[in-house]
């Protein structure tokens, strides 16, 4: 006999969700009530959950199995029909929103802190995803935030486990349990997007490749599709197997925390093509024999390349990337004659412009890249696209990139990241630097004028909503720009992002050192916003 507890509760004060979910300390959500909390706000603020259809899966950090179970008996007890669960309570997050599409469910839960570490000293993170397949919008985040701040109570079913490990439906309480492959819709859906033969072909001819799972989500997705459906040999999926704690790594696909793949890709008998993707499987980094390519400088050539994969070979609706986002994209999108958007960081503004059919691909600087097949970013996918284009045009990512930017220029870009500062010191940064946008234009720092300053704000074409306070921007009459922005996903203290670009025209100039290339954006972003007077810092944390 299974019951449902009504448990009284205190509101959990403050805990607003970011661009992709709550995301705390894992201990934090260890805490008595806190996940249940949470969970219930989710619940309440999507309207209940009786009588819907609901995803569930994460990318098995530590507490993903344990988190899986109160979810569930919580779905339960607040009447949902059915939960469908990624075996091992497995699930990337672009697989779990194509799941919620192709299943045509009401939304669904996905649990992971994305490319932060795991473990029980590290990060853990929830998010709900719409019906859509995509974060959820603004106006639901609203509403789960509120309900965060007014909740007295939580409903639990008494119930086992359910098991986690079965293939096929249980049911717990009244609720049915389906348990699915995490892989195979996936695989499925990729199959149906790209040239499978001709990349085989290209596996076939001797084409070696290195995929670094980073002992996160995508290695069992990397290893059936890269090595079983494409024929790659083994050994090509490095750190398939994914550990609670990433085996003590950092799982985000960076020149940073990817440094061995990128190491092995800059020897000289390195393989010809690399990549790697985070901890849940929506990033991807992307790295050619010797040269490693900017997720911004990734987005423009998949624009422009896109349409040799079968799944856009009718050319592309438009495009849209984020605010801080190189505008190399805007330069493709200009020559094809198509749309190019402008949005606020996070994955979810795309999603309005995918489902109203405005754009086919998006991506963000932060190594987001993905298209209309789902409605979340996809390393995996973006992979997928390059190594389709790589068999059709039967370049390398090197000549490939060189012909990109003898024909659209050059955005040499740059991300300087503070991490860890006060609080106040980055808000008073942030607003000293807002204070004096109006004076900025004209001004001159070294070789550099300020052509234009101001606050970003977006107004959604689609569902009309505004959202402002976006990030810093200012434009030089060079085409060089920098951009100040507060991290909306960091779990202690404030993150200061500065993102530096500057466009480079002259065939004979597409070959410098990047940080060198930006070293007059990079004095004139210090002399603008007193980074080292308002926060003691000298040199960033992390460059990207
Ligand atoms: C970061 C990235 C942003 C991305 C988000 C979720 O957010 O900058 O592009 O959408 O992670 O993966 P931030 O910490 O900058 O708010
Ligand atoms: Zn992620």
């Amino acid at each position: 006999m299974t019951s449902v507890n009504v448990i009284q509760t205190q509101p959990i004060d403050g805990q607003k969700p970011g661009t992709s979910g709550l995301r705390k300390k894992t201990r934090t959500f260890m805490e008595p009530h806190f996940l249940e909390n949470y969970v219930q706000s989710i619940f309440d603020g999507i309207g209940g959950v009786a009588g819907k259809v609901l995803v569930v899966g994460g990318d098995g950090r530590y507490f993903n199995d344990r988190a899986i179970q109160v979810i569930l008996r919580m779905a339960a007890a607040n009447g949902a029909a059915r939960c469908i669960v990624g075996q091992g309570g497995i699930l990337s997050t672009p697989a779990a929103s194509n799941l919620i599409r192709k299943r045509g469910t009401d939304g669904g839960l996905i649990l992971s802190a994305s490319h932060n570490p795991g473990g029980i000293d590290a990060d853990f993170g929830l998010k709900y995803n719409g019906p859509n397949g995509g974060p959820a919008s603004e106006g639901v985040t609203d509403k789960i935030f509120a309900r965060t701040k007014e909740i007295t109570e939580y409903r639990m079913l008494e119930a086992h486990d359910a098991d986690l490990s079965a293939l096929g439906e249980q049911t717990l309480g009244a609720m049915a349990v389906e348990i699915v492959d995490p892989v195979s819709d996936y695989a499925e859906l990729m199959e149906s997007l790209f040239d499978f033969p001709a990349i085989k072909a290209l596996f076939a001819g001797g084409f070696t490749m290195r995929f670094d799972a980073m002992h996160a989500v995508t290695g069992p997705y990397a290893t059936e599709i890269f090595e079983r459906r494409l024929g790659a040999p083994a050994g090509t999926v490095l750190n398939g197997v994914p550990s609670p704690d990433f085996g003590q790594g950092h799982p985000d696909p960076n020149p940073i925390w990817a440094k061995p793949l990128v190491d092995m890709m800059m020897a000289k008998d390195g393989p010809d093509f690399g990549a790697a993707s985070d901890g849940d499987g929506d990033r991807n980094m992307i790295v050619g024999k010797g040269i490693y390519v900017t997720p911004s400088d990734s987005l423009a050539l998949l624009c422009a390349q896109a349409t040799h994969a079968p799944a856009y070979a009718g050319g592309l609706a438009g495009v849209a990337r984020s605010m801080p986002t190189s505008g190399a994209a805007d330069r493709v999108a200009e020559k094809l004659g198509i749309a190019c958007y402008e949005t606020p960081t996070g994955w979810k503004f795309f999603g309005n412009l995918l489902d109203a059919g405005r754009v086919t691909l998006c991506g963000e600087e932060s190594a987001g890249t993905g298209s209309d097949h789902v409605r979340e970013k996809d390393g995996v996918w973006a992979v997928l696209l390059w190594l389709n284009i790589l068999a059709a045009t039967g370049k390398s990512v090197a000549a490939l990139m060189d012909d990109h930017w003898q024909t659209y220029g050059r955005n040499y870009y740059s991300r300087h990241d503070y991490e860890d500062v006060e609080a106040e010191k980055a808000n008073a940064l942030v607003d000293a630097l807002r204070g004096k946008l109006g004076e900025l234009p004209g001004q001159s720092f070294g070789p550099l004028t300020v052509a234009t300053a101001d606050e970003f704000a977006y107004d959604d074409p689609v569902d009309g909503s505004h959202s402002a306070g976006q990030g810093i921007r200012i434009g030089f009459t060079d085409g060089g720009r920098v951009v100040f922005r507060l991290s909306g996903t960091g779990t202690v203290g404030a993150t200061i992002r500065v993102y530096l670009e500057a466009l480079e025209t002259d065939p004979a100039q597409m070959h410098r050192d990047p940080q060198e290339a930006l070293s007059p954006i990079i004095a004139a972003a210090d002399a603008i916003a007193g980074i080292t007077s308002h926060t003691g810092r000298t040199a960033p944390d992390v460059i990207t």
